[in-house]
């Protein structure tokens, strides 16, 4: 585990192109917690920024999920909010194709999943503190992703 404490947008912002350095090159699947407004999309779009998508990068709250090209490497972002517990289990296999391969998927409210999500993964959990002040936590579930937790401690 390891947590970073971002008094700032900005503070987020560097710690999301650390992140998408780390993970730009084989993918990964990340899973983000916290309540709303938390800033949950904010690290996605950040990340999003650092390997250089071009669109605009919008939440996916009414759409369940967005998906990005211009990168060298494919970004889906889910957001399971809507589709509360028993819509998860519908797009559980869906969901773990994105877990594999070279690509990047991130999943808000992945909290709806409760155990669905039996995969390798990196866990965010955001947690507001005030204004403008956010503590970012890493948790590697499985070995696939312990070397991207040890590059962020670095
Ligand atoms: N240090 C910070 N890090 C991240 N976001 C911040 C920070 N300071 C302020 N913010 C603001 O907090 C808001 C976070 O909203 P965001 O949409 O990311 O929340 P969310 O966790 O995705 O919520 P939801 O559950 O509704 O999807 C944004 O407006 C962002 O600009
Ligand atoms: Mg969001």
């Amino acid at each position: 585990m390891c947590k970073f404490r971002c008094e700032s947008l900005d503070d987020t912002k560097k710690l999301a192109s650390k992140f998408a350095e780390l993970i730009k090159e084989n993918g990964c699947f990340i899973n983000l917690f916290g309540e709303i407004g938390a800033g949950k999309t904010a690290f996605v779009k950040l990340v999003a920024d650092a390997l250089g998508i071009k669109e605009k990068v919008t939440s996916p709250s009414f759409v369940i999920l967005n998906e990005y090209h211009s990168a060298s490497i494919p970004v889906y972002h889910f957001d399971l909010y809507r589709l509360e517990n028993a819509g998860v289990k519908t797009i559980a296999d869906e969901l773990r194709e994105y877990s594999e391969g070279k690509q990047i998927t991130f999943v808000e409210w992945a909290e709806f999943s409760q155990g669905e999500l039996p995969f390798d993964r990196v866990e965010i959990n955001v947690g507001y503190e005030d204004d403008d002040s956010r503590v970012y936590e890493f948790r590697a579930v499985g070995d696939k992703y312990i070397n991207i937790l040890e590059g962020l401690k670095i």
